[in-house]
C-alpha cells in the first residue's frame, strides 16, 4: 500500500515521541511492504517561531495533501500566563481541526494490567476499565462569536442539528462494534444547546439505533462517575467543551496520560496524536513516554484498514509493558529512555505474530 503521511512534531516532547512512532510505522513499512512518503511540516510555538503563524499556509497544504496525519504535541510556557499574547500555538491545532473538519474526536481509554496500581483510584475499581470518548471537535463554545470590551466578555455556544447527528453516528456505530451502550452527557437543565443534543441524539436511537443501549448523564453527574463506576462506560458522547475537560480526567484513570492515543476524524484527512501534552519540562531529555505517540500510529493504521499491521503494534506495546519495561512516568521494574522504549517496539513489530479476528 501507498501512502502520502504528513508529520507534524510541533512543540516540548511532540519530535521525540513522534520520532519514535515514525520508526515505528517504519518498521510496518518494511516487515509488511507498504510504501508510506513522510511530509515534514510546523506547528504551534515552533512554526510561531519561524515562520510567524501557528498554523502556516505550507503546513496546510501537507495536511490537505495527505492521507492522514500524525501530531505530536504544541504548547509552549511562554504563552501560558500571557493572556495578552495574540498569536497562541493552540490557535494552530484550532484551525487545523476546523479548516480539515475534523468533526470528531475519538479517546480510548483502555487499563493496562500491568498499569492498575498507577491509577489513582482504587486498582479494583480501575480494572477492565474500556471505554471511548467521542469529542465533538469543531463546534460549540470553541468556535462561537467571542467578543470583549474593557469590563465584560462573552464567548457563544452554538450547536446545529447536522453537527449533532454527524457525530452521533459515529458514537453508535462504534457501540454496535463494541458493548452496545451510549450515554450521552450534556447540561440539559441548563442548556439549550444541550436540550438540542438530548432531542437530536433521542430521536436518532428510537429511529435508527434501538439496539442500543442508550442512557444520558448531565456532565457534573458524569464527572463524578468516571471517579466512581469508570468500568460502566462503553461509548461515551458529548459536546467539545464537556469532552476537554471529561477526556483529561479520564486519561488519568488508567495510570498514566502517556499511554492514550487520540484520533480527530471528519471527511477527510484524519489526525492523529497522543493525548498528552508538549510536557516542556521534560523536552530535550529523551524521558517522555512514546506509548501513546506509538498507539496514535496504531490507531492510524487502522485508519487505512491495515488492522493487522495496527494488532501487531498494540501487541508489542502490551508485550514491553509486560516485559516490565518503561519510561519514568510508569515507575517501571526498568526504567528506560523514550528511544529506549521506541526501539524495544520496533524489535518486537518486525518479528511477532498476531491472531487477527477475520
Ligand atoms: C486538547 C487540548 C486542546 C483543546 C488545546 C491545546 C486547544 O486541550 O486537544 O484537548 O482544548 O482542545
Ligand atoms: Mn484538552
Amino acid at each position: 500500500m501507498k501512502k502520502n503521511i504528513a508529520i507534524l512534531p510541533g512543540d516540548g516532547i511532540g519530535p521525540e515521541v513522534t520520532a519514535q512512532a515514525l520508526n515505528v510505522l517504519k518498521a510496518v513499512e518494511k516487515r509488511f511492504g507498504h510504501h508510506f512518503n513522510y511530509t515534514y511540516a510546523d506547528v504551534g510555538a515552533i512554526a510561531i517561531e519561524k515562520h510567524g503563524d501557528p498554523l502556516p499556509e505550507a503546513t496546510l497544504a501537507t495536511c490537505k495533501n495527505s492521507d492522514a496525519i500524525l501530531f505530536g504535541a504544541i504548547g509552549h510556557p511562554k504563552y501560558d500566563n500571557d493572556p495578552t499574547a495574540k498569536i497562541r500555538p493552540e490557535q494552530g491545532l484550532l484551525r487545523l481541526r476546523k479548516s480539515l473538519g475534523l468533526f470528531a474526536n475519538i479517546r480510548p481509554v483502555t487499563a493496562f494490567p500491568k498499569l492498575l496500581h498507577l491509577s489513582p483510584l482504587k486498582e479494583e475499581k480501575v480494572r477492565g476499565v474500556d471505554f471511548v470518548i467521542f469529542r465533538e471537535l469543531t463546534g460549540g463554545i470553541y468556535f462561537g462569536k467571542k467578543g470583549k470590551t474593557e469590563s465584560e466578555a462573552y464567548d457563544h455556544c452554538t450547536y446545529s442539528r447536522p453537527e449533532i447527528e454527524r457525530i452521533a453516528h459515529l458514537a453508535f456505530q462504534e457501540a454496535r462494534k463494541r458493548r452496545g451502550k451510549l450515554t450521552l452527557v450534556d447540561k440539559a437543565n441548563v442548556l439549550e444547546t444541550s436540550r438540542l443534543w438530548r432531542k437530536v441524539v433521542t430521536e436518532m436511537h428510537t429511529s435508527e439505533y434501538p439496539d442500543i443501549e442508550f442512557d444520558w448523564l448531565y456532565v457534573d453527574n458524569a464527572a463524578m462517575q468516571l471517579i466512581q463506576w469508570p468500568a460502566r462506560f462503553d461509548v461515551v458522547l458529548t459536546e467539545n467543551m464537556f469532552g476537554d475537560i471529561l477526556s483529561d480526567e479520564a486519561s488519568v484513570l488508567t495510570g498514566s496520560m502517556g499511554m492514550l492515543p487520540s484520533a480527530s476524524v471528519g471527511a477527510d484527512t484524519a489526525l492523529f496524536e497522543p493525548i498528552h501534552g508538549s510536557y516542556p519540562q521534560a523536552a530535550g531529555k529523551d524521558i517522555a513516554n512514546p506509548m501513546a505517540a506509538i498507539l496514535s500510529a496504531a490507531m492510524l493504521l487502522d485508519s487505512f484498514d491495515l488492522n493487522e499491521e495496527a494488532s501487531v503494534v498494540r501487541e508489542a506495546v502490551q508485550m514491553v509493558m509486560e516485559a516490565g519495561f518503561g519510561t519514568e512516568d510508569l515507575q517501571a521494574e526498568r526504567v528506560c529512555k523514550c528511544s529506549e522504549i521506541g526501539g524495544k517496539v520496533v524489535e518486537l513489530v518486525e518479528k511477532i505474530e498476531v491472531e487477527v479476528a477475520v
